[in-house]
Order: structure tokens, then C-alpha cells, then sequence
């Protein structure tokens, strides 16, 4: 993918560490996005920032294939909202690919190579046959999001709840955008629906993990840290939504049984929640 380096290289080494191991993190098609350029990164983000960080991306992926598994045993059909999607291919694993509509949002150039590169696998036989999912290109940064995601979702049907995604990309936007961003995900998210959301507490600043991984992001990705914004859980329980599940990276590492050994400062330590609208 050419373009001057931004944070959308994350994506890349997103993808790498869940190829690793595509057991635990439950994403078979990873492995199709590895790059030499992607390998690098990736490894150099392992040895000389955080090593844990491979088999935490791999059990968050997991921590999601899960949760749309739950919701869509409870509903049959849905519709999937990747906000910040990367080359996540949660739409192609088998139980979302009958009744399950996705929409993937990302900056154009992502978008616009991963449709390529789908396109590509399905013809030389790399993805099952299923549909690809419907896009829309947007930098939250400088357009009005809003009526353009109300009316993709109009599009993809009213008669169905929605799972709204967003792994990895909330802290990234700015405090104005991501206010407003999570002003609009409380509204569309109708009763049935269901919101899952990584956020940054303020305390992962305070860790030495998360300082390295800020100067990696901006010496090898040009971005600039600095605007980081981060949120209290309260930020996200004040809104009348109830939380289904809470945990971090910490509390993920011990709960699937992959370490007791993680902390706060040795741990990209990045904080789950699962929200859903009763009434
Ligand atoms: C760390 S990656 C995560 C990708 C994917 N969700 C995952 O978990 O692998 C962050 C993603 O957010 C997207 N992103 C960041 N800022 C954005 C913006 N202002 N508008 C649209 N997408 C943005 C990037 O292009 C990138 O694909």
C-alpha cells in the first residue's frame, strides 16, 4: 500500500502478530496481509518495544470473534459496523458469513487497497466464497460522519440489531472527534444493539510499555502521540448503556490462561468494553 507512513501501518502489524498464531486469535486469513514491510515493523515492534504485544493482539481479536459469536447465537441475523476496520476479516469467518451484513469504515486508502486485495484473494481461490463487505472511505478527522454512517446503515436494513465495532482506533481521534463520535455511536445504537469499544485509561501513561510504544508510532509510523486522548470507564457507562463485560490486556492475558505476568507498565494495556441498549 503506497502512501507517506501514517497510523493506518498499524494495521499491518496488527495483522502480523494475529498470523502468528492463528489459533488463539482466531483469524485464519491474516496471514494474506503479511508484507516483508509489514514482517519488520512487526518484529521490531516485538523485540525492541513490547514482547508480550503478538499475544495480546492475537486474544483481542479473539475477545471479539467471540462476542459477535454470542450475538450472533442470540440474533441470527445482524449487522456488523467496523469503525477503524484495518484488514480485520471478521466477515469472512464461517458463522458471519450467512445472515451477517458488515460494513467496514476506514481511511480511503485502506479501503480502497483492501478492496483490491480482497478482490484478488477470492479470484486466486485465498478467501471462501462469501460477500465482501460493504465500505465506506472516511477520515473521521476532516468529514461529516454522521448522516454518511446513518445512511450506509439505512442501506444495509433497519430490521436488524447492530454490533458496532471499534478495536484499536478511538484513542487515535481527537478529543473533539471522538466526543463526537461516541455522541452518535449512543444514538444509533437502538435496543438489541450492541457496542464493543477499546479505550485508553488515563493511567496508561504512566507505563513504560505505552511511552515505548509512542516514540515507535512516531519515529516508524509519523504520527504524533501527543494527541492521544484518553477516557475514565465512566465516560462510557454514564451514557444509560449497560456493560456486558469489562476487562484490559491484564485481565484478558489471565482469563484465556496466556499470563499472570502482565502489568500495567510492561503491557499495552488497553481496556475492553462491551455495552448494549435494553430499553
Ligand atoms: C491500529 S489500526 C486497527 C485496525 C483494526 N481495527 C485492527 O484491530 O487490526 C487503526 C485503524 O484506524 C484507522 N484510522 C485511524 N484514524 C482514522 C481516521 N481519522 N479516520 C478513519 N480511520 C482512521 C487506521 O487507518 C487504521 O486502519
Amino acid at each position: 500500500m503506497k502512501h507517506p507512513p501514517d497510523i493506518s501501518d498499524t494495521a499491518f502489524i496488527t495483522c502480523y502478530f494475529r498470523s502468528l498464531d492463528p489459533e488463539r486469535s482466531r483469524d485464519p486469513f491474516a496471514h494474506l496481509w503479511i508484507s516483508d514491510s509489514a514482517r519488520r515493523l512487526g518484529d521490531q515492534f516485538k523485540n525492541e518495544v513490547i514482547e508480550n504485544d503478538p499475544v495480546n493482539i492475537q486474544l483481542r481479536s479473539r475477545y471479539w470473534v467471540e462476542a459477535l459469536e454470542r450475538f450472533q447465537r442470540e440474533h441470527g441475523e445482524f449487522t456488523l459496523v467496523n469503525l477503524g476496520a484495518g484488514f480485520t476479516m471478521y466477515p469472512y469467518l464461517p458463522f458471519m458469513t450467512s445472515g451477517v451484513r458488515c460494513l467496514e469504515v476506514d481511511q480511503a486508502h485502506v479501503i480502497d487497497f483492501k478492496t483490491r486485495s480482497l478482490a484478488e484473494f477470492s479470484r486466486t481461490g485465498q478467501l471462501p466464497e462469501a460477500a465482501h463487505p460493504h465500505t465506506l472511505r472516511l477520515n473521521f478527522e476532516q468529514e461529516d460522519f454522521e448522516d454518511a454512517l446513518d445512511r450506509e446503515i439505512e442501506k444495509l436494513g433497519r430490521d436488524r440489531p447492530v454490533f458496532f465495532l471499534l478495536e484499536g482506533f478511538f484513542y487515535y481521534l481527537s478529543a473533539a472527534v471522538s466526543d463526537r463520535l461516541w455522541a452518535w455511536l449512543q444514538y444509533a445504537c437502538h435496543k438489541g444493539s450492541q457496542i464493543g469499544m477499546i479505550y485508553l485509561p488515563p493511567e496508561v501513561q504512566h507505563s513504560r510499555a505505552f511511552r515505548d510504544t509512542q516514540d515507535f508510532l512516531r519515529s516508524e509510523c509519523g504520527y504524533d502521540g501527543d494527541h492521544i486522548v484518553y477516557h475514565d470507564k465512566s465516560y462510557f457507562t454514564q451514557s444509560g448503556l449497560k456493560v456486558l463485560d469489562h476487562c484490559s490486556h491484564v485481565e484478558l492475558g489471565k482469563r484465556y490462561g496466556a499470563s499472570d505476568d502482565y502489568t500495567n507498565d510492561n503491557t499495552f494495556n488497553e481496556h475492553f468494553i462491551l455495552l448494549t441498549r435494553h430499553a
